[in-house]
């Protein structure tokens, strides 16, 4: 027997396949405004990864500022259209899709590590998150996470509702000690 909860989705790569069929940008080609309000974090030639990176809007962005990006996504759907975005803009991501639990995370290798809205992840798939993006930072490197806290789950507009899923302060606590915060 075990303690863990269930996994949030029975099929994760399947039902987010099943969300960015067609040509449609489920989450827009724009980048989400938080991470563009923090662009002057980012700068030239950093090398950034960005996790669960679905169709590409940050990372695409990301490239656009003269980043070198990586990026992965569980959803080939969802990658194969980052490609395509990238292509358009002229800029170069190299995407790969792969779970989170089984992507190659390179020690020291990136200077940021983006993370917006992973609420498939329960808290011990989001602590192992954490953790691998601190692990694969350079010194002086640093995680830039947007997620939802459970205020969202009042106003019902998106996101899971579960409040498991939700990132609050303590999210970061254990996996991303010795790290300083900013919001
Ligand atoms: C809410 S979307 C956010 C996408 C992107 N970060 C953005 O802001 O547009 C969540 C993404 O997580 C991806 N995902 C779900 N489970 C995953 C897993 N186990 N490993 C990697 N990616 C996963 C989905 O395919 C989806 O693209």
């Amino acid at each position: 027997m075990t303690s863990e909860a269930p996994p949030l989705f029975e099929d994760p790569a399947g039902t987010w396949n099943a969300r960015y069929e067609g040509s449609e940008f489920r989450f827009g080609t724009t980048p989400n405004a938080w991470l563009e309000s923090h662009g002057s974090l980012f700068q030239p030639d950093q090398r950034v990864l960005c996790v669960a990176d679905g169709e590409g809007r940050n990372s695409v962005w990301l490239a656009g500022r003269g980043l070198e990006v990586d990026a992965f996504d569980i959803a080939e759907a969802g990658v194969a259209k980052a490609r395509r975005l990238a292509v358009e803009r002229g800029v170069k991501v190299n995407c790969t899709v792969s779970d989170c639990d089984s992507f190659t995370w390179q020690p020291r290798h990136y200077d940021a590590v983006v993370i917006v809205f992973i609420q498939f992840a329960d808290p011990a798939k989001r602590a192992r998150i954490f953790a691998n993006a601190k692990r694969c930072l350079k010194p002086g490197g640093f995680v830039a996470v947007q997620g939802y806290t459970t205020k969202q789950l009042e106003y019902k507009t998106g996101g899971r509702r579960a409040s498991r899923t939700c990132t609050r302060k303590r999210c970061f606590g254990r996996p991303l000690a010795t790290c300083r915060s900013r919001s």
